[in-house]
């Protein structure tokens, strides 16, 4: 599947987010929206709520990140809106166990950081992962994305295209940016021409 690009608002200004939203509306594909619990991880950020005014002004779907204690009982109400399936993992956590739910869900997060705070270093250790994953989940035409969360921006980007990733999560290389529509731009065309060369891609041909 062509790649994805999915700006996080985690590192967006939360008192002018339709504004923020819209300031990559024509350039990204998704938005990632981080809901954080302050349980499951030990962040507080913003819940259904600010979901649901969100929906009304943003034109890109939303890629809701839930980081949350008893998803069982939030969830469905995030999914009502419309939704599709995403089962995230943490970077010490094996995709091989949930090998059987692959054809249930639309993608897979791998997440580079430890979930809670964007701006962190990305684990370099999740890249073997994310190499398994991709030969898990098949080629380029496979039916499920790969997502990567954390540390993604221009210098590293291109590591985690060439390892399986087709949907790429980036907060403050986006709004840390003076650009974001730029900055987006910019991962876009590298994390594309790392595809292009990429041993996952090439096989398949
Ligand atoms: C972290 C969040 C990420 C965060 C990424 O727990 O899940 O989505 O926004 O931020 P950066 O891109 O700055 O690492
Ligand atoms: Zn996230």
């Amino acid at each position: 599947m062509a790649v994805q690009i999915s700006p996080s608002i985690l590192s967006a200004d939360f008192a002018r987010l339709a504004d923020e939203a819209a300031a990559v509306a024509a350039v990204a594909d998704w938005l990632h929206v981080d809901v954080m619990d302050n349980h499951f991880v030990p962040n507080l950020t913003l819940g259904l709520p600010v979901v649901q005014a969100l929906l009304k002004h943003a034109t890109l779907p939303l890629d809701c990140h839930l980081m949350i204690e008893e998803p069982d009982r939030w969830a469905p109400e995030y999914a009502a809106a419309g939704a599709r399936a995403g089962l995230a993992v943490n970077p010490g956590t094996a995709v091989e166990p949930y090998q059987d739910l692959l054809p249930e869900i639309d993608m897979l997060l791998l997440m580079t950081v430890e979930p809670g705070f964007g701006g962190q270093p990305f684990l370099d250790m999740v890249l073997p992962k994310l190499r398994r994953a991709r030969a898990l989940v098949g080629g380029r035409d496979a039916a499920v994305w790969l997502q990567v969360d954390g540390g993604v921006s221009e210098e590293t980007i291109e590591r985690w295209a060439q390892a399986g990733a087709d949907v790429f999560v980036a907060g403050s290389a986006v709004y840390g940016s003076e650009d974001p529509a730029r900055a987006v731009q910019a991962l876009r065309a590298q994390a594309e021409r790392a595809t292009a060369h990429a041993a996952w891609v090439r096989q398949e041909r």
